[in-house]
């Protein structure tokens, strides 16, 4: 088979997917050869499925990974059914466009600094702005609950990425500066800013950065810090409650 002699961890559902979305026989051929160079199936096919639904994925756009559904997931319980979310680095908007879902009377609206990205995820229908983190929301605006897959490889670990990934997904979505958490320490300010008392904030990391990152969490204020974990046993998100207003006088 061509895509396991490419290296293709999981060839036969590759070609599956590929088979099942190519129109004709010539096209087939096209994306094959396009997916033997290592070009990530989701920019061949245009779309990828996430939690349960399809996402269209533009090429040059992050490609959204299933461990991401339990942050989605868990954002979708957190929100109330008319809240507001902000889904801070969006990428393709799965995680805003899961939220608009599962919440439908919801107010939920993407960022990312890349307008590639942002106009990707207008076309999965999440209002999408362009921009650094918060920079684009005004103060004050009371949010429940913030979300963010921001990039959080570490700047050395990039070299131990799949091949293909080095090669062909935006540096901007992964390198996460030199202990991974650039970025996403950006993003707890960010968000203690943005979400009202009470509101909550998930981030996924990886590895061992909660270490770094309760530290950052407790001196924003933000108290209940609950780490999420894979069947692997490894880390995989976080998420904490910006502290809610004293009822005591
Ligand atoms: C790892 S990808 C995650 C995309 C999406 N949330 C997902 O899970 O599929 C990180 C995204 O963050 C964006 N990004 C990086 N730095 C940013 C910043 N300072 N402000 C806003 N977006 C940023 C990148 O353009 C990229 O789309």
């Amino acid at each position: 088979m061509r895509l396991a002699a490419a290296g293709c961890v999981a060839a036969a559902a590759e070609a599956a997917i590929l088979v099942e979305h190519a129109p004709d026989g010539p096209t087939l051929e096209r994306w094959v050869r396009r997916r033997e160079a290592g070009e990530p199936l989701a920019w061949i096919t245009g779309v990828v499925a996430f939690a349960g639904r399809p996402l269209a994925v533009d090429a040059g756009v992050y490609v959204p990974r299933p461990q991401t559904e339990e942050l989605a997931a868990r954002a979708a319980a957190l929100l109330p059914p008319a809240g507001v979310a902000i889904d801070l680095c969006t990428g393709a908007g799965a995680v805003a466009a899961h939220l608009r879902a599962a919440r439908p009377g919801a107010l939920v609206v993407g960022i990312d600094l890349d307008p590639v990205a942002a106009r990707c995820a207008r076309g999965n229908g999440v209002p999408a702005i362009v921009g650094d983190l918060a920079a684009p929301v005004r103060h004050g605006v009371g949010v429940d609950v913030v979300t963010a897959v921001a990039p959080y490889v570490p700047t050395s670990a990039l070299r131990t990425l799949p091949a293909d990934v080095q090669r062909y997904e935006p540096r901007v979505a992964l390198d996460g500066g030199p202990d991974g958490l650039a970025v996403v320490g950006r993003v707890v300010d960010a968000a203690a800013w943005m979400l009202r008392p009470g509101g909550w904030l998930l981030l996924e990391v990886g590895g061992d950065q909660d270490a770094g990152l309760v530290p950052r969490l407790d001196g924003a204020g933000f108290v209940g810090v609950e780490r999420w974990r894979d069947d692997d046993g490894d880390l995989r998100g976080i998420a904490a409650r910006r502290a809610p207003i004293s009822a005591d006088p």
